[in-house]
């Protein structure tokens, strides 16, 4: 009885191995962390230890966790506020991370403000609304940054196909105020029969008057406007399954009513073998890729730096997060690099490395986005983390100790010295009624309280007389002798120094 068994079970997996033999299809190598990203699984938080080993980084830039433990992170948006708004695609939250505070460089809290969304990817805020895009559908709710609430959810925009390959959905808004989606192939090549599939539209804000902008793109996950020129660049996920490398996955300059190739063709009009001999009006019309990105490396997020916040060197370049490769038998992507045009060429460079090493992979990284200050927020789905990159004076969490090398700024002064200048210090601070916005307890009603902290560690003497002199935003400007300035300076240090 049991040989029979055995015997059976024996038959069943022989069948099975030469089937998979014989229906393997052509080109399907699977290495990298598919079966993770499929079920959710996520990797492990990464130790200073591990970061500091692995990762690179162009000199003059620091990296470290600003957040972590956000299952599935995707997209990402900053508030008005500088809080980073981050999804949390499975189980289906938005989770709002509270902008620095207290200097440390890391978020200094968190709270989620949506739930039970059905693959919530991508985030973006317009005209006091915060948007969703879940897989079927976008949403939006009325969102205060200072309180950080957000009101309920309304649908704006239905009837996207669910389920297929790809059943993430991007949503962005352009400089005049129209909203543009992006929704990917239900396969990796075949003939689209459900609307907007490997399409980007463009409609209103309340999601009213939609069209098809553009067509033929397989997975545009990412997309966003170059502030020089207002141009709007895409990045695609090239189709799978012809060898380690082939297609490019592509960068292109999106214009209205053009067809990008898919399925019909990829990069400059290569005809797809599995469609495009037979339909060469359709190659021959489709528009060509700007900028190869490795084949299978998956671009996902792409963002502009700034003008105003960029490093130097980054003005007028942008980030694009590869997410990394599943379909190529040795790993590619898994880095987020920098595009930096001159005129219509484009040239790439690693911008942050080390996300896999020696084909063992930490982390995927999806989406980058920039906080008033100019810090680099990057997600990563994998690792289930949002990191912060940090150039010149912005604290990065874990380095800014070490990098800063904190000198006490009121090293030079003796005990009695900064005793006598904080007393006169401390009657202009009530005098002045710094207090009704520096401290919570007496603040006045309405007013929105800067509480004062660690000023030690980012403010010598002189850059606070500089700051009464020329203050921050809403702060009015007091005139102080460089005597009183002197002594309300020495004050805030000792007082608000840590
Ligand atoms: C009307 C409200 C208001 C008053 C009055 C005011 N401040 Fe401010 N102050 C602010 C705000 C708001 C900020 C933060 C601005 C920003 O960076 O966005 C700020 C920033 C500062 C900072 C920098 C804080 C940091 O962590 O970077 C210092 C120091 C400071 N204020 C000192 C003073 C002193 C001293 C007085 C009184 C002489 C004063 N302020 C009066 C609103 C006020």
């Amino acid at each position: 009885m049991i040989k029979k068994i055995l015997g059976g079970l024996l038959g069943v997996v022989i069948l099975g191995a030469i089937g998979l033999w014989a229906f393997w299809p052509k080109g399907l190598v699977v290495n990298g962390p598919l079966l993770d990203f499929l079920t959710g699984r996520q990797a492990e938080t990464p130790t200073a230890d591990v970061m500091r080993d692995r990762f690179k980084l162009p000199e003059g830039f620091r990296i470290g966790i600003f957040a972590s433990g956000i299952n599935n992170a995707r997209t990402l948006a900053v508030t008005a506020t500088g809080d980073v708004l981050v999804t949390s695609m499975r189980p289906g939250e938005i989770v709002l991370l509270h902008r620095d505070e207290n200097g440390d460089g890391a978020a200094d809290g968190r709270n989620v403000i949506a739930s039970g969304l059905d693959w919530p990817h991508s985030v973006a805020l317009h005209g006091g609304y915060l948007y969703v895009a879940e897989t079927t559908q976008i949403v939006r709710g009325l969102f205060d940054a200072e309180t950080r609430e957000l009101g309920a959810l309304e649908p704006v925009f239905g009837g996207m196909p669910p389920g297929g390959n790809h059943r993430t959905r991007s949503i962005g808004f352009d400089p005049y105020g129209a909203m543009y989606v992006t929704v990917g192939s239900s396969c990796n090549v075949c003939i689209e029969e459900e609307p907007y599939r490997a399409t980007m539209l463009k409609m209103n804000a309340d999601g009213t008057d939609m069209q098809t902008y553009a067509t033929g793109l397989r997975n545009s996950v990412g997309f966003d406007w170059r502030p020089e020129t207002g141009g709007l660049y895409a990045t695609d996920n090239g189709r799978d399954l012809l060898g380690d490398d082939t297609p490019h996955c592509e960068l292109n300059l999106v214009q209205e009513g053009s067809d990008y190739g898919w399925p019909w063709a990829y990069d400059d009009q290569q005809p797809d073998p599995d469609f495009g001999t037979s339909n060469p009006e359709k190659v021959a019309a489709s528009k060509p890729l700007l900028h190869g990105f490795g084949a299978h490396t998956a671009p996902l997020g792409i963002r502009f730096f700034d003008p105003d916040t960029a490093p130097a060197g980054y003005a007028g370049a942008a980030l694009v997060a590869l997410h990394g490769s599943w379909n190529r038998s040795e790993l590619a992507g898994y880095k987020v690099v920098s595009v930096h045009f001159d005129g219509d060429t484009v040239q790439q460079r690693d911008f942050l490395t080390g996300f896999e090493l020696d084909e063992d992979v930490i982390g995927r990284p999806v989406e980058m986005a920039f906080g008033p200050d100019g810090a680099i927020y990057i997600s990563d789905d994998y690792a289930g983390v949002v990191y912060k990159v940090g150039f010149g004076d912005i604290a990065v969490p874990g380095f800014s100790v070490e990098e800063k090398q904190v000198t006490d700024p009121l090293a030079d002064l003796d005990a009695m010295t900064i005793a006598e200048l904080s007393a006169t210090g401390v009657g202009l601070y009530g005098e002045y009624g710094c207090a009704s916005c520096h401290d919570p307890e007496a603040a006045a009603e309405g007013v929105q309280v800067k509480e004062l902290q660690a000023l030690a560690s980012r403010y010598s003497i002189d850059d606070l007389k500089g700051l009464f002199a020329a203050p921050p935003g809403p702060m009015p400007a007091f005139e102080f002798s460089d005597m009183e300035a002197q002594a309300l300076a020495v004050y805030l240090l000792s007082e608000f120094g840590n």
